[in-house]
């Protein structure tokens, strides 16, 4: 017999997310499951990978970042945090949003800290919070009226001597919440007092359609205890390209690069560079009003196809997603995502696996349905949902 696996590792579940995918595949479901666009990304986004793969720098280049990318990053950046990192010293371009995140984590948690997370939330956060031997502790957002809401007193409560961060994420996946100024105060006022970091996580930051986004970084003394993460994936649907990043204080970040640099070294140096190529160009070709307004209309053209279909619907303010609850028919929730995708041929995820298997209690009975897609895309699953009427 070998020795036994670290259980760091061997407790951790198997990702629900490519599941329900390889699921979809076998029963030729529309995957509105994992959140991922079906779309190409922008010519001009490809044109730079081009490039950047003929005649660019094809070898390792520094940990911290491509130069030309950390640059993009913090002019793309200034207008919502309301300065401007210094590029050097303050970025560092990860492997994705996911690396962003457990290199965060991994200069904050020490073994047996606590980390406030709001439920549902980001599959990621949970598993990564343990793989640093840390403790997530979860609080659930409440539906109130219709709308998202977080019980400051619950997160006053949670908080312990072991508490050293909380995650914000805003766009919100899976509940599509945007949190107001008034809100992000909130937060701020007991990151403040309870000196706790916060690692937020606004990789939707285009996505939001009423209320523009606001970063918890742009508070008044947050800047010194925030780490803001972002998505190349996300802002120009190219969740494969793997290119990530964190703006934080210049300290913070030189002690996540001292382990940042010993994991992936670095991240694809050509796809940096096309991705400054691309924040660069975004600046001025109106890409992210386009962008926004796609997503807007994919959301206002679903929203009414599953209302139509029986779903009660919260309507999402950003983010790539639409959480509708299926009370009324009647089936374990689970059991029910499990029959949209076999028989009706739609996949969505069930929201209980957005939760610890400890707080899954607490879940709303209800199904996540991604929209980042296609319009004929949509359209064939409306077409699908129908048949939940018939
Ligand atoms: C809230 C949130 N954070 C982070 C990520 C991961 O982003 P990336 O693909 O850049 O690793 C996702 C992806 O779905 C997400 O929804």
């Amino acid at each position: 017999m070998p020795r036994p696996l670290a259980p760091r590792v061997t407790d951790l579940a198997p990702n629900a997310f490519s599941a329900m995918t390889v699921l979809a595949q076998q029963h030729g479901a529309v995957n509105l499951g994992q959140g991922f666009p079906d779309f190409p990304a922008p010519e001009f986004v490809l044109q730079a990978a081009r490039d950047a793969f003929t005649t660019g720098w094809q070898q390792y280049a520094s940990p911290r970042g491509w130069p030309r990318l950390q640059h993009a990053i913090a002019m793309t950046l200034e207008p919502n945090l309301g300065y401007l990192p210094d590029a050097v010293e303050e970025v560092t371009v990860t492997i994705g949003a996911t690396q962003a995140l457990h290199a965060a984590l991994q200069t904050i948690v020490s073994a047996g800290d606590e980390v406030i997370i709001l439920e549902p939330r980001f599959d990621s956060y949970s598993p990564q919070v343990r793989l640093c031997d840390g403790v997530p502790v979860p609080i659930a957002l409440e539906v109130v009226d219709g709308r998202w809401v977080l019980d400051f007193d619950k997160l006053r409560a949670a908080i312990t001597a072991r508490t050293c961060a909380i995650i914000l994420n805003t766009p919100h996946n899976p509940t599509g919440k945007v949190f107001t100024q008034a809100e992000l105060e909130e937060i701020a006022a007991l990151a403040l007092e309870f000196d706790l970091w916060v690692i937020a996580d606004e990789v939707y930051d285009r996505l939001s359609f009423e209320a523009p986004h606001i970063s918890i970084a742009s508070l008044p003394l947050m800047r010194e205890r925030t780490v803001t993460i972002g998505s190349a994936g996300k802002i120009f649907s190219v969740t494969g390209w793997r290119i990530g990043w964190t703006v934080a204080p210049s300290g913070f970040s030189a002690a996540l690069r001292a382990a940042h640099q010993w994991v992936p070294f670095c991240a694809t140096v050509p796809v940096q560079e096309a991705v400054a190529v691309a924040l660069e160009l975004a600046q001025t070709n109106g890409y992210y009003a386009s962008l926004n307004a796609q997503f807007k209309t994919a959301r206002d053209y679903f929203v009414p196809v599953l209302e139509r279909v029986g779903f009660k619907v919260l309507e999402p303010q950003g983010g790539y997603f639409i959480i509708a609850s299926c009370d009324a028919l009647t089936r374990d929730v689970l059991e029910f995502s499990r029959f949209l995708v076999t028989e009706i041929g739609v996949a969505a995820m069930p929201v209980p696996l957005f939760h610890d298997p400890e707080t899954r209690h607490l879940a709303l009975p209800a199904l996540r349905f991604a929209f980042c897609k296609r319009m004929e895309t949509l359209q064939a699953a409306a077409t699908r949902l129908e048949r939940l009427i018939r």
